[in-house]
Formats: C-alpha cells, sequence, structure tokens
C-alpha cells in the first residue's frame, strides 16, 4: 500500500512537471491586428481587463497580448506534406547522440546601478535584424552562410537577433542544419531537455520540436529566455516548416536591453534588489493530511522527482496561498543580468511568460498543476499586479510579432533576446536548435548527452501525446 502511495504520489509529480510552464517555456480568439489603430485599441481593452481585481465571480477576460510591431504577411506556400520538409541527410553523421549539455547559466548580476544599466541599454541596434534573401543568396544555397559567418555572427551579437526571409535552403530538415553548421554554431541540449517536455523532431539532426501539439495551440507563450536559474542555451535557431494552417501562430521576439530601459526604474529597482523566485509546478496535497504526513510528501518529492529536472528546485508549501499546495520552486535570480560576451545590462527575466496574474488574463491552456508564479524572492510573496502590469506593458512594447513562413529563420542570442509565440488554429510545425559556447569552450563546460538518460525525456512525451486536442476551452 505504501508503495501504491508513493508511486502515485511520483506519478502527479510528474505529470505536474510535465506541464512545467518554462516548457511552455522554453509557445481564444487570436488578436493579428492589421492596423496600427486596431492594434492600440486591442492594447487598450487589455490593460482595462488588467486593471479589474480577480474575483471568482468575474473571471479575467483572456485576451491575448499585442506587440509593438506587426510585420507584412508575405503568403509563402505551405509544403503539401511533412514528407518535404522531414527531409534529413542520411549520409550526415548523427548528431543527436553526442550533444553538449546544455551550458550552466553565467550570471553576472552583482553591483548593477540600475539607471546606469539603463542608460547603456538604451538606443542599441534593433532587434531583430531582417535579412530577404536575394535570388543570387538563394543560388548560393549553403555557401551564403559560409561566404557571410563572420559578419552575420557579429550581426547576431549586435542585434540580438537574425529574422531570416525567403531562404529556400531552410525549408527542410537537411538545410537547416547545413544553414547552422555553415555559420559554426554547435548544438546542445534543451535546458529542459531532462524533463521531457522537450521532444525531437529530429534527434539525428538536433532539431526539437517547438510548442506545435494541439493540446496546446490555445495557450500564449510569454516572453522568456530559454534559461532556468541552472541552465542556459547561448543561441538559438527557430525554424518555421509549416506555418498555422488556419491563422495565428506568429513568433514573439523582444529585446531583453530594450525592455531594461522601457521599465519604469523604480519598478526595476525594486525587482532588482528583491530578486525573484519562479515556481515551475504545483502538487494539490489535500490541506486536511497531517503534517507529519505532507512533510514526507514534500521529502519523497524532493528526493526522488525533483532532481530528474536538472533544476535547483526547493519544494515548498502553500506559497501562492493556496492550502496543501506544494509548489517547486527555483533559487532566487537577478532579473537584470550583463550579457556574457558585451558585458551589456539586459532584462534576462522570464516573468512576463510565468507571472499568474498576466497568465490568467490571456489564453492560457494550462492545467493548474503546470501553472507557474514568480515571487519576490525576500519575502516570497507572489509578484504584485502593479508591478506585473508594468512588466506586461514594457515587454509587450518591444514585441515584434513575426508572421513566419516556410523557411524562415530567427537566429537568437538567448542571453539577449526573449522570445515567446501568440496562440494559433489548425496544423503548425516550427523547430528549434539550440546552440552552446562555441567561442568560449571554457563556458561550454566538457558535458556531453549521456542517452541512457532519456527515459523520463520519452515517457512523459508519450503522456503529452495522449492529451485530448484543445483540452482547455474556457477560453473566450
Ligand atoms: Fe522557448
Amino acid at each position: 500500500m505504501k508503495v501504491h502511495a508513493a508511486a502515485l504520489v511520483l506519478t502527479l509529480c510528474a505529470s505536474a512537471m510535465a506541464f512545467s510552464p518554462s516548457s511552455l517555456s522554453s509557445s481564444s480568439v487570436v488578436v493579428v491586428p492589421t492596423t496600427s489603430s486596431t492594434r492600440w485599441s486591442s492594447t487598450r481593452l487589455a490593460m482595462s481587463t488588467l486593471d479589474r481585481p480577480m474575483s471568482s465571480s468575474t473571471p479575467p477576460a483572456r485576451v491575448s497580448p499585442d506587440a509593438g510591431h506587426v510585420p507584412d504577411w508575405e503568403g509563402r506556400r505551405n509544403p503539401t506534406s511533412p514528407d518535404e520538409f522531414m527531409n534529413s541527410d542520411p549520409t550526415s553523421p548523427n548528431v543527436g547522440e553526442t550533444m553538449w549539455e546544455c551550458p550552466l547559466t553565467r550570471w553576472d548580476a552583482e553591483g548593477i546601478n540600475v539607471r546606469e544599466a539603463q542608460d547603456m541599454a538604451r538606443d542599441v541596434p534593433h532587434c531583430p535584424l531582417e535579412i530577404r534573401a536575394s535570388f543570387e543568396d538563394n543560388a548560393l544555397g549553403a555557401e551564403y552562410f559560409v561566404r557571410n559567418r563572420e559578419r552575420l555572427r557579429d550581426d547576431l551579437v549586435k542585434h540580438g537577433a537574425i529574422w531570416f526571409r525567403g531562404f529556400d535552403l531552410m525549408k527542410t530538415v537537411r538545410g537547416n542544419r547545413l544553414m547552422h553548421e555553415s555559420l559554426g554554431l554547435q548544438p546542445c541540449l534543451d535546458p529542459l531537455h531532462s524533463s521531457g517536455l522537450r521532444k525531437f523532431a529530429s534527434e539525428r539532426d538536433a532539431l526539437y520540436e517547438e510548442v506545435n501539439k494541439p493540446s496546446l495551440r490555445q495557450h500564449y507563450i510569454g516572453l522568456h529566455n530559454e534559461s532556468t536559474a541552472k541552465r542556459t542555451a547561448a543561441y538559438a535557431a527557430f525554424v518555421c516548416f509549416q506555418r498555422a494552417t488556419e491563422g495565428g501562430g506568429r513568433f514573439l521576439v523582444a529585446d531583453g536591453a530594450a525592455i531594461l530601459a522601457e521599465l519604469d526604474p523604480a519598478v526595476l529597482e525594486r525587482l532588482y534588489d528583491r530578486r525573484v523566485r519562479i515556481s515551475v509546478s504545483n502538487l494539490d496535497i489535500p490541506p486536511a493530511l497531517p503534517s507529519l504526513i505532507k512533510e514526507g510528501i514534500r521529502s519523497l518529492v524532493d528526493v526522488a522527482v525533483a532532481p530528474k529536472f536538472d533544476m535547483d528546485l526547493e519544494m515548498m508549501y502553500e506559497m501562492d496561498g493556496k492550502p496543501g499546495r506544494l509548489q517547486a520552486v527555483e533559487t532566487a535570480e537577478s532579473p537584470i543580468n550583463r550579457h556574457p560576451v558585451t558585458g551589456l545590462p539586459v532584462w534576462f527575466n522570464n516573468a512576463h511568460n510565468h507571472a499568474r496574474k498576466l497568465r490568467d488574463r490571456r489564453p492560457c491552456g494550462v492545467p493548474e498543476v503546470g501553472m507557474t508564479e514568480v515571487f519576490y524572492a525576500d519575502t516570497m510573496d507572489p509578484l504584485d499586479l502593479e508591478d506585473c502590469l508594468e512588466i506586461k506593458r514594457a515587454s509587450e512594447k518591444h514585441i515584434t510579432a513575426l508572421s513566419m513562413e516556410p523557411g524562415d529563420v530567427l537566429l537568437v542570442d538567448n542571453y539577449r533576446a526573449l522570445h515567446g509565440r501568440d496562440v494559433f488554429q489548425g496544423d503548425r510545425f516550427h523547430a528549434v536548435t539550440w546552440f552552446t559556447w562555441d567561442r568560449n569552450e571554457e563556458w561550454r563546460g566538457d558535458e556531453r548527452r549521456i542517452v541512457e538518460k532519456n527515459a523520463f525525456n520519452k515517457a512523459i512525451n508519450k503522456m503529452m501525446d495522449w492529451l485530448p486536442k484543445d483540452f482547455v476551452s474556457d477560453q473566450s
């Protein structure tokens, strides 16, 4: 009997963490404004609904947040079937088996003067840089990226992201891999690989699926760096093989430097001084259970489940005020970090994605077990509404909502730029490869993937695939 109880707890925890947000960290009605006037009117609508206090009788309206900039849609043809883009080169080496581990997060956040940091972060080159393929560029194929490697790598760090548009090369898995190999990038595991939240699209090509699952297409993924307090990918290449067949699904990118410069200095100073902690999962235990048993459950999760996630987690009861709730909480972190290469201070924090007061007011397809929260680290109080609103305002002002088309790639400097994605309808196939440090090998470490540790990843993915389509239907 004891064994069964333990197994149940473990299963619940695994399920809970399987929905962990960072995963949805690491993408209703879709708001795809076509004019600036509709864009701003929907912003006002979103803000007015946010001003209302939460109560059980008047749930907040679920509105997909806006973006400061929405580029034109071009209408490239979607491939007719996955066979067209899932084309891997069987003669190329299987890099999936020998990938680097995701490197440890490089924190450099001590002694930052917030106002000076904001001055430094102002007026940096725009993110993303947009590059459209010419006829000649496309004729070069992978050679384009070989010839322009140094310039493109410099531009990546200078702008924080590069949006490659209209390149024929990256319309297939094979060509996409040639692109990043030509740029000299070295693939690594996802920061949450061990959690099972990441599924390979093509393992031998180090290519993960983005959050395309039908069960999560009505879930808005807020801005985040692909990062936990412990591990952070250096760079990423997000590729579109098939845009959403029935609309939506724009990819979101925003400059962490621009957000830092934009934020109200008083809010920023408060967050920097108090630091933040993020809870990534909830496990609701009957509150009436004796405290001895509740402690036993906490210890069991702490010892048996949490280590599977390769994060530094602390199991804490009732931090968000819900009786009996056990939360897995990351260590304290600064919301500002200096960029490892440039030293530029940037907003390096996932609160826009994880803060409960924001998630509750927009399309969110995550069950309660996977809902996240952001706390002030000094008191463990959830971020208050005013701070959440300021993070939302500053973040969304600097979002560019990309209408990615088949073959488009967004190359991202993951310490500088944040990303997310809007809700969508129909089927969508985007994928991503993460990269470690290739020019600063001492930051990369020497850990390679241990394939035997993959069982948990596969088990959780299988469970996620069983979820019914659109299992959350309460979006307005
Ligand atoms: Fe992500």
